[in-house]
């Protein structure tokens, strides 16, 4: 996650880029005054901004009432503020501004977020948000087999159960509990569908949908969506189909069936966002020794702050920056021992003053964590980056660039060339195909069975502004979604008492997931167009296929990036990502060039071993009144 900030203001730079700005032209008399107005704003919007990360910091590394409240009173002045600036600058007719930059930093600087509520209301919103990501970040649950022990928090116990557990009954008990103590939020989210489609429309939109779209800058932007997911629904579906039959294999005719969705609680992972815990009884070439990165960071005794100069090394070989002295003093790489109660969902913080960055994560020693410190590092590279744009431009090009970048190294770093290179998988491991086979399925079951899931989060939220979905649905359609889309469903029957939605922390934290959709579509494209700036990928070269490219040094492909990420939001995203793919458009051919050899793989396995691709009716309901209602019913009728 990254910190989203409300208020855009102004600072004088040279820019990078061409202004197209005719000089010959007269400035109008309005531009020149808009211009000082903004000039005038922006040292008081900086000093506002740092204001309010860092009280939002000191609350999610200590959570308490003290510093609970704290982060609200600022806050609530902060908005106060934020408004008075805001009224001032919306007075101007920008829209007929000649000079293209000076619109563009007014177009951002018109929307002014939650700020825009009467203060009353703006306090609620904040409070319902933080309420329901405490709920979330302090819930605890019982042990499956010792019900007395009810201390196990998401991270580090409940996240470990998912991944390794291979007991369906105990897997069911986490998968059903961990959702038992989120739904209590449902009323909370009720209200905050209708504050932040309030929000919406005092910023001028029509619901929060279009909020949440702004930053794609495209009104069809949803229905390119959908032809990127066609595109890839192949590919997914193979996997699908694999993943079951082997599932199937291992725990059984009873626990998985041949033709149905897949049991939820089965997938390694909380929300089967994610089903790479599967990966070691499902490897195509099982009798290769499955590459496992966690081991040999155990192994070398890795620590979290080792992890992440590994992660900050891969940057800086590309001529990308290093972390600043700051960073290291002040994020918080591991979970508190002092007692504190801490979000430990990971994120990275910009402080806005060019030498602040945090990142805040519980990291534990494995594989996982050392991709998140890839991930989370490159919302600071990022940071780093655009330093130098005017203060609204410092963002990124769209939400799902932000996300993208740590993620393009990782696809580098994840090679079995990359991880011979430094160290994490044996230099003796012979190269072979049936090892990047497997390698490039466990990728596989990370990118592109998340993809669908991605989707569905944002789809239902959708619905739910567009109020398309009430609560009196809210359940039933999110698992509608879930099971038409992802070919999942849950382990036991769900109803409207349930609220399903509410155990992802992005759904009670406020947060958006299309950017991560997005971000796993053109985080392949920016690597193939790495690559091939790298001269690493070749597609004519089947020597140089796309998934064998490490980019690792090449410091040709790290300028192209970096001038991508240094020209922040200045521009609409089609001209960032021009700048480094020559491309305009979101695309799923970087993604599916990647994933061909296995395609191919899975298609053939599929076909060889008569296995059922697709889905149909689901063995448990979903039933649209909530049991205590009907168990009321049930009575009455007995009577
Ligand atoms: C956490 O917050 C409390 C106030 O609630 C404060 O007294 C304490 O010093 C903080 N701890 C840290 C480590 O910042
Ligand atoms: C749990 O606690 C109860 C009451 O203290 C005790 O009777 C029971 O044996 C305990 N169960 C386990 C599994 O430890
Ligand atoms: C897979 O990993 C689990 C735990 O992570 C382990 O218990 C199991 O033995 C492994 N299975 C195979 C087939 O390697
Ligand atoms: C909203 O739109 C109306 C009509 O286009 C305009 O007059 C008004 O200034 C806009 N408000 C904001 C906050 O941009
Ligand atoms: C490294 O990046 C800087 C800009 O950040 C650039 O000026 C320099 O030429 C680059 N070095 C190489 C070797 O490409
Ligand atoms: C994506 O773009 C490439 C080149 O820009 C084009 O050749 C290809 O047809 C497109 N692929 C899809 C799946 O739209």
């Amino acid at each position: 996650m990254i910190s989203v900030l409300s208020f855009p203001t102004f600072l004088f730079e040279v820019l990078l880029w061409c202004n197209i700005y005719a000089t010959d032209d007269l400035i109008p008399d309005q531009e020149l005054s808009a211009t000082s107005l903004l000039e005038t704003l922006n040292a008081r919007g900086t000093l506002r901004t740092q204001l309010q990360v860092l009280a939002e910091w000191n609350y999610k590394t200590n959570i308490s009432e003290e510093t609970l409240k704290k982060q609200l009173e600022v806050s609530k002045q902060i908005a106060k503020e934020n408004k008075e600036d805001w009224l001032q600058a919306i007075k101007y007719n920008w829209r007929s501004f000649k000079d293209p930059t000076l619109r563009r930093r007014f177009m951002k600087y018109s929307i002014l977020g939650a700020s825009a509520l009467p203060e009353d209301k703006y306090v609620a919103l904040q409070k319902i948000v933080d309420d329901m990501q405490a709920i979330y970040s302090t819930s605890k649950i019982c042990d499956f087999k010792n019900p007395n022990k009810c201390d196990l928090s998401l991270e580090p116990e409940i996240v470990e159960i998912m991944t390794n557990s291979r007991d369906p009954e105990e897997l069911k008990h986490v998968w059903v509990e961990w959702r038992n103590k989120n739904k209590v939020v449902k009323d909370m989210y009720k209200k905050y569908v209708e504050l932040s489609n309030e929000v919406a429309r005092l910023n001028n939109f029509t619901d929060n949908v279009q909020y949440w779209l702004f930053g794609y800058e495209d009104s069809k932007f949803r229905v390119k969506i959908a032809h990127v997911w066609e595109d890839i629904e192949p590919l997914y579906l193979q996997l699908h189909a694999y993943v079951r039959f082997k599932l199937r294999e291992f725990y059984g005719e009873n626990v998985v069936m041949e033709k149905g969705p897949i049991p939820a609680h089965l997938l390694g992972n909380m929300w089967a966002q994610s089903w790479i815990s599967v990966l070691n009884f499902t490897l195509p070439y099982p009798e290769q020794q499955a590459l496992d990165v966690t081991k040999e960071l155990l192994k070398q005794g890795y620590t979290a702050k080792r992890i992440f100069k590994l992660a900050e090394s891969f940057f800086v070989s590309l001529n990308l920056s290093a972390m600043t002295p700051l960073f290291w003093k002040k994020s918080v790489l591991e979970k508190p021992t002092d007692g504190r109660e801490i979000v430990c969902h990971a994120s990275a913080w910009d402080f806005f003053d060019g030498k602040d960055y945090r990142i805040k994560q519980c990291t534990t020693i494995d594989e996982k964590s050392l991709k998140t410190a890839h991930h989370e590092m490159g919302h600071i590279q990022y940071y780093m980056q655009y330093k130098d744009q005017p203060y609204i431009f410092r963002d990124g090009a769209n939400p799902g660039f932000h996300e993208a970048v740590g993620d393009v190294m990782i696809l580098s770093v994840s090679s079995t060339k990359h991880l011979k290179r430094i160290g994490l998988m044996s230099r003796k491991q012979p190269d072979n195909d049936d090892l990047e086979l497997n390698n490039l399925y466990k990728i596989a079951l990370e990118k592109v069975a998340f993809l669908p899931y991605s989707y569905v989060m944002d789809l239902w939220r959708w619905s739910v502004f567009e109020r398309k979905t009430t609560p009196k649905n809210y359940n039933c359609k999110w698992w509608h979604y879930r099971n038409t889309i992802q070919g999942i469903e849950p382990p036991v029957n769900r109803n409207e008492d349930d609220f399903d939605p509410a155990a992802k922390y992005h759904t009670v934290a406020d947060v958006s997931y299309l950017r991560y959709f997005v971000s796993t579509v053109i985080q392949f494209q920016f690597h193939l167009a790495a690559c091939r700036i790298a001269g690493k990928y070749d597609p004519n070269d089947p020597q140089k296929p796309l998934h064998k490219c490490d980019i690792y040094k090449n410091k040709k492909a790290g300028n192209a990036i970096g001038k991508m990420l240094r020209m922040g939001s200045s521009r609409p995203w089609r001209d960032a990502m021009e700048v480094l793919t020559g491309e305009r458009k979101i695309n799923a051919s970087g993604l599916l060039t990647y994933f061909e050899p296995l395609r191919k793989w899975l298609e053939n396995e599929n076909r060889k071993n008569n296995v059922y691709v697709g889905w149909e009716k689901p063995r448990t309901k979903c039933i649209k009144k909530g049991s205590q209602r009907r168990n009321l019913l049930k009575k009455y009728l007995n009577k």
